[in-house]
């Protein structure tokens, strides 16, 4: 038996199907025996799926989004009693705490959701970055030389439900690449600086968009000795402090990649996510969330040149669905999510056929205490639009 088999199954003792055979079959069985267990659970089963996922894995999701809107889907869910999300592992906990809001139990009885992640595995290397226990040290720090009554925390949609929580505690939200600005200026309106975690690049891009000079963010570093690396005097000056967070693959991106295709291609335009460095983003033509630059794909005419700076399956799936554009990848070498990557089919078959037969595998359920705390977070998000 394989490790990763090992390991599936002392996380799912409940299972009733090893994952081990699954992963000898090929894609046409595994898609037609996923395609029979949605048919037999029908609406009860909700099967979400992240843009950055492979297309064999798009192909049998209910619904896809961006971060935002898969929020949003959970949020809405009506008839489902599972959700399986293919994504990675901050998305299943915001699902299951949205979808299992307490008004939401009470209109189905008492049930709640079940939310499955396919693959265990499947985390972010950018929420990774920040711990509860080192942004709640860094909060402490910082009260001693600023005002933290003052000081609005923002965390990004990437990260563990706990730091969700901690921004639901001290009046803070979350973000999501596609309403960062606004939910930045709703942080500017109730405090006069915004701590920023994890991703520094999102929080720079977005307050440098909002007028907000560089030299006003300085960066917290968790592992420096004193003050996050910063002097007392930068932290008193500052509006944002960022987090020094970054996602590994949209660091990937350089000016260099921009001016290489610009000099190759004249005429070419440049779309990337906000998650690249300050660099790139400030060179690019248009910045925006997966959702956002498959809008601007969609709506630019046949012809169009672009080079996108995005993770490679979304780049690879606009490139096909868009044949009447000219669509290159930004990067000259591969920058994909590794973590988004290991749902795959023989995970998502075993999932669901566990599912079908009773056995409820790879449940993300976030404690009760966190997720009021984080709800309270995300519900200001999902107010704000
Ligand atoms: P969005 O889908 O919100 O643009 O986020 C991209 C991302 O990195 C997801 O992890
Ligand atoms: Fe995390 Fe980056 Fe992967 Fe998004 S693309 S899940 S931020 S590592």
């Amino acid at each position: 038996m394989s490790t990763d088999n090992l390991v599936a199954l002392s996380a799912n003792p409940k299972a009733v199907h090893d994952l081990a055979p699954y992963k000898t079959l090929d894609a046409e069985e595994l898609s037609a025996r996923i395609e029979a267990v949605r048919q037999q659970l029908g609406d009860s089963l909700l099967i979400l799926g992240h843009h950055y996922q492979q297309d064999e894995v798009i192909a049998h999701s209910d619904l896809r989004g961006d971060s935002y809107k898969l929020s949003q889907m959970a949020a809405e869910s009506e008839k489902c009693q599972t959700i399986v999300f293919c994504g990675v592992h901050f998305m299943a906990e915001t699902a299951d705490m949205l979808a299992n809001r307490p008004e939401k139990i009470a209109e189905r009885d008492g049930r709640r959701v079940s939310v499955l992640l396919p693959d265990m595995a499947a985390g972010c290397s950018m929420a990774d970055m920040a711990a509860i226990q080192q942004v709640e040290a860094a909060w402490d720090d910082m009260s001693e030389v600023i005002d933290t009554d003052q000081v609005i925390p923002v965390t990004y949609i990437n990260s563990a439900a706990s730091l969700k929580a901690f921004c639901g505690r001290h009046g803070g939200i979350v973000c999501t690449s596609s309403n960062a600005k606004a939910v930045i200026e709703w942080a500017f309106e109730r405090g006069q600086r915004v701590f920023f975690f994890p991703d520094q690049h999102l929080g720079r891009n977005t307050a440098l968009e909002m007028g907000i000079e560089e030299s006003q963010m300085p960066v917290w570093d968790p592992f420096a000795l004193e003050l996050g690396g910063n002097s007392e005097e930068q932290l008193q000056s500052s509006r944002v402090i960022l987090w020094k967070g970054h996602c590994s693959v949209h660091q990937m991106f350089r000016a260099e990649h921009v001016d290489s295709f610009r000099k190759q291609h004249p005429g070419i335009k440049i779309l990337v996510h906000p998650e690249c460095p300050r660099e790139v983003n400030d060179l690019a033509d248009v910045s925006g969330s997966t959702g956002k630059i498959i809008e601007t794909v969609q709506s630019s005419p046949a012809g169009t040149k672009w080079a996108i700076g995005t993770e490679l399956h979304l780049v690879n799936r606009l490139k096909a669905e868009h044949p009447e554009q000219e669509i290159h990848f930004l990067s000259p070498v591969v920058c994909m999510c590794a973590t988004m990557y290991r749902i795959d089919l023989p995970h998502l078959c075993w999932t669901l056929e566990n599912l079908r037969d009773g056995a409820i595998v790879n449940q993300i359920e976030v404690d009760q205490e966190t997720a009021e705390w984080s709800r309270v977070a995300l519900e200001r998000m999902l107010a704000v639009r």
